[in-house]
Parts: structure tokens; sequence; C-alpha cells
């Protein structure tokens, strides 16, 4: 089993950018500690960082056939990005959708949610432990599935 985290435009400067907003935490802090829960539970997983909507879209698409799970923080292609959501409506691959602030309380602009509709959940506003509840939330989705196929193949 595999689960692959994308990140969009900027999150490369969590620690830096509007700490306020953002908190202190660096991607890589983030990334370690998704990793760490990964290895405790058996899953492979993988992180990828782009501030390129089509750089995200290519690697949405090499997900199909190979990740069982999808993490996502679109960033500011939230707000946008059609493209995003087509290619995950497209692989079909349960996906789950992170935010570290809560968008709701946000700019009126941030409140239009393009991606939200396909995936099976959204975190928001816990800050960088969202990531964290986004793993936990995978990990039960993953299990369910596999539980449902062997109740199947008994069948
Ligand atoms: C964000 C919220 C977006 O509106 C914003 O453009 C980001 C980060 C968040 O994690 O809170 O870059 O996705």
């Amino acid at each position: 089993m595999k689960i692959m985290v994308i990140q969009g435009p900027n999150l490369n400067m969590l620690g830096v950018r509007e700490q306020q907003i953002y908190g202190p935490m660096k991607l890589e802090q983030i990334h370690k500690q998704m990793k760490d829960v990964a290895e405790q539970n058996g899953v492979d997983i993988e992180f990828f960082q782009s501030n390129l909507e089509g750089e995200i879209v290519d690697k949405i698409q090499e997900c199909y056939g190979e990740v069982q799970g999808i993490i996502i923080n679109p960033a500011a292609y939230t707000h946008t990005s059609i493209a995003i959501r087509d290619a995950i409506s497209a692989v079909s691959i349960p996906t789950i959708e992170v935010h570290i602030s809560n968008i709701h309380r946000r700019e009126e602009f941030r409140k239009q949610n393009m991606i939200a509709p396909v995936c099976a959940s959204s975190i928001v506003g816990f800050g960088p432990f969202g990531y964290h509840l986004a793993m936990v939330g995978m990990l039960q989705i993953m299990s369910e599935i596999q539980a449902a196929q062997q109740a199947s193949q008994q069948a």
C-alpha cells in the first residue's frame, strides 16, 4: 500500500511565509512526522511539492495504478484549478484534502473550492496537525477498502 502526498505552490516556504497564519513548522518536519506514521503502519509514502499546476496534474496521473491514497494540499490552486480537480476525478484514488489554515474564515476568494467535491474528506484549520489527521483518516480508508476487497474475494 502506498500514499502520495502532494503539496502545492508556496508550501515549500512554510516556516518562512506568514507565520501568523501557517505557523513556524517547515515542510520537511511535517513530512518527517508523516513518514514516521507510515512506517509504523507498514505503508509506503512519497512526497512531492510543486509550484506548477501542470506538474501537479502529471503527478496525480502518475498515481494511477501505483498508489492507493492521495493526501493533497493544492494551496492557491484549490480556489482555481479545474485541471487538478479533473485529475483527481480521473484517477479515482481516495483523496484527502488538507488546508493548514481555516479557508472558510479567510478572504472571500478562498471560499471557492474546486477540489473538495472530488475528495473523500477535507481537513481545514488544524495547522500542520491536519496532515497527521489526514494520515490517520487515510489509513482508515485504506483498511476499509482492503477489508471490502477481502470480503468480496471470499464471497
Ligand atoms: C492553504 C490555503 C490556501 O488558500 C493558500 O493559498 C495556501 C495554503 C492552507 O494550507 O491553508 O497556500 O492551502
